[in-house]
């Protein structure tokens, strides 16, 4: 399968963040034609073509759109979530980097399409870069007036906020994100009510990633047989994957969804020298592992859950030999120990608890009866829960230890390597991620 870039498609050009650069690639095009159509065409048309939300769930973006109840009276609100955090997602964060414009004419159509005149980008808060030039796209669409009072014309007014959150992996759930928002401690909600009805301030409010938004001006220009085109019946389009691991070439690579890692690791130059791939997560931390075996399952939400996983955030992390299993997933669960709010007792307890008992294997100090005892834990977490971080840390472990048992059985008595070996380590650093470019 070829790859198609689309969103990335002029990620080469250094001006493609400035208003003159985007509206050299068309951009503000698709604008002009939503602002003619019936917002409701709008919705319709999104509804058609199937498009999945891109921020991990995979609900279909048009469906949720339409649970917005029209002519209420209430102020209506579009919550662009940019708080990227999850282990191993690196794809929105680059979107804003490298086209922020696109990003913000999504927002004012499907701002539109919801009837919104308030619409707040959510920004993870230690990527200033990325802040910087969202804000930057924004004061620039104002004073072209794409953006204000009476958009070209049209009657319709937006105006749009870039917020910067504060650290917190939790404030990318999205009522926790809508609570941050208004200023309180960032927790979730209990739902229903479902923010399209009761969202920022009780209103009804949309909540979408950024990749999400970012297709629309697409869809609006070339349509929804164009769109459907790409990918599978159940996982339509394209979708801005993001390769991290231990490949010759990590970065970003936009597909079509239906693609194999396979293939996604050709273009990534393959695994680095002496490599072969012992495990791999198709997006993010919060979905079970896979192995050499499942190279060849299509990235589409169905396989994926087919396989026994889910396809997440589209970003897989790939893993060779050299890495313990062990070792991986204790870190992860110190990340969700370290992120979970506390609100409910399965997740605050319970990976206080499966953190502490992974970090006995990694010392060479775990016991047999502990590996069940794991599974157990991770039982009562799973479903149990007020939100999703729960289930993601009740997730890497069950997955592991049935493909690796033996990995954390030797590791009863042999305690996993510490060293940190820098060769081995890929981090993303600010200069990276201004780097990335399509390929
Ligand atoms: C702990 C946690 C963190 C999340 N972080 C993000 C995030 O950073 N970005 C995102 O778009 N969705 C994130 N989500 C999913 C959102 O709750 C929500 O489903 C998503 O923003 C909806 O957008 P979409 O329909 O366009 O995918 C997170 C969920 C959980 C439980
Ligand atoms: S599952 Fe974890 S993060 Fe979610 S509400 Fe409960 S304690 Fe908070």
């Amino acid at each position: 399968m070829t790859l198609t870039p689309v969103i990335t498609e002029f990620w080469d050009r250094p001006d493609l963040y400035t208003l003159a650069g985007y509206e050299r690639t068309g951009g503000y095009r698709a604008l002009r034609t939503a602002l003619a159509m019936d917002p409701d065409a709008i919705i319709s048309q999104v509804k058609d073509t199937g498009l999945r939300g891109r921020g991990g769930a995979g609900f279909p973006t048009g469906l949720k759109w339409s649970f917005v109840p029209q002519g209420d009276d209430k102020p209506h609100y579009l919550v662009v979530n940019a708080d990227e955090s999850e282990p191993g997602a690196c794809k929105d964060v680059p979107i804003m980097i490298a086209n922020p414009h696109a990003l913000v004419e999504g927002v004012i159509i499907s701002s539109f399409a919801i009837r919104a005149s308030h619409a707040v980008i959510y920004i993870r808060g230690e990527v200033p870069e990325a802040i910087r030039r969202v804000a930057l796209a924004v004061s620039e669409a104002e004073a072209a007036g794409h953006l204000g009072h009476n958009i070209h014309g049209s009657g319709f007014d937006l105006k749009v906020i870039v917020h910067s959150g504060a650290g917190a992996y939790i404030c990318g759930e999205e009522t926790a994100l809508l609570d941050s928002l208004e200023g309180y401690r960032g927790q979730p909600r209990l739902k229903p009510p479902f923010p399209a009805v009761a969202g920022l301030y009780s209103a009804p409010t949309v909540v979408n990633n950024v990749e999400t938004i970012t297709n629309i001006p697409w869809i609006i220009n070339n349509g929804v047989e164009w769109f459907r085109q790409f990918g599978t019946e159940k996982s339509p389009g394209f979708k801005v994957f993001a390769v991290s691991g231990h490949v010759r070439r990590p970065g970003i690579y936009e597909a079509p969804l239906g693609i194999t890692m396979r293939e996604l690791l050709d273009y990534a130059g393959g695994m680095r020298d002496g490599s072969e791939v012992k495990f791999w997560v198709p997006g993010g931390s919060s979905v079970p592992m896979l192995t050499a075996d499942h190279l060849d399952v299509p990235l589409t939400y169905e396989a994926m859950v087919e396989a026994g996983t889910m396809l997440g955030t589209g970003t897989p992390m790939v893993f060779d030999q050299t890495v313990s299993v062990v070792k991986a997933v204790t870190r992860w669960l110190e990340f969700y120990k370290h992120e979970s709010c506390g609100k409910c007792t399965p997740c605050r307890e319970g990976t206080f608890w499966i953190t502490g008992v992974l970090k006995q294997f990694e010392n060479g100090e775990g016991n047999d009866p502990d590996l069940d005892l794991l599974n157990e834990l991770c039982e009562q977490i799973m479903g149990r829960s007020f939100c999703a971080l729960g289930d993601a840390a009740a997730t890497p472990y069950p997955a592991a230890v049935k493909l690796f048992r033996d990995e954390f059985i030797t590791a009863t008595h042999t305690p996993v390597d510490q060293t940190f070996d820098p060769a081995r380590s890929f981090v993303f650093s600010e200069t990276a991620l201004s780097e990335v470019g399509a390929r």
